[in-house]
């Protein structure tokens, strides 16, 4: 493994920030390079490498603005390499579509034959505070990320 990609899904910033923080707090612990995909392409993304997903919910349930393109490319494939990845899904909980872009998400990724490395994190916009939501849940994920990778 040489280096993460980040996926981010945002309509008006919130995931971007907390994606920004946590590629800071895994620079600073994984000696290996960081990738943020503020709009992913399918195409440009390394199927070779590790996928951390930040993803907000907007509409009713739907992907954030910045992923609406990505969505449309991965109903149109049938598979994906087994690369490990992880999903940090954003929402609030007022919604009944509660983080359902994010649980999408994993679904289809683990349906296309990625490799869920981990329980994903959901942080609830109007309880959690979601820097700190990140800060106790990343070690989870670099503990997944060191076994997988040493297997
Ligand atoms: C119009 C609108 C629709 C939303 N729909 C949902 C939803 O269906 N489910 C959910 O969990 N959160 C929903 N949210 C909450 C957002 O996910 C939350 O505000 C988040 O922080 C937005 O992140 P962003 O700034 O990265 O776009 C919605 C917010 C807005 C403004």
């Amino acid at each position: 493994m040489t280096s993460l990609q980040i996926l981010v899904g945002t309509t008006s910033g919130n995931t971007e920030y907390l994606a920004d923080h946590a590629a800071e707090l895994i620079k600073q612990q994984l000696q290996i390079e960081v990738e943020l995909h503020y709009e992913p392409d399918l195409s440009e993304l390394d199927q070779s490498q590790p996928w951390l997903v930040f993803i907000a919910s907007h509409g009713a349930g739907d992907y954030a603005d910045s992923m609406l393109d990505f969505y449309d490319q991965i109903q149109q494939i049938t598979e994906l390499k087994s690369f490990p990845y992880a999903i940090v899904a954003i929402g609030e909980s007022c919604y009944d579509t509660y983080c359902a872009a994010g649980r999408d998400l994993d679904k289809r990724l683990a349906q296309l034959g990625a490799h869920r490395l981990c329980q994903g994190l959901e942080i609830d916009m109007l309880e959690d505070d979601p820097e700190q939501a990140v800060e106790q849940w990343l070690p989870n994920w670099i503990e997944a990320l060191r076994s997988y990778t040493q297997k």
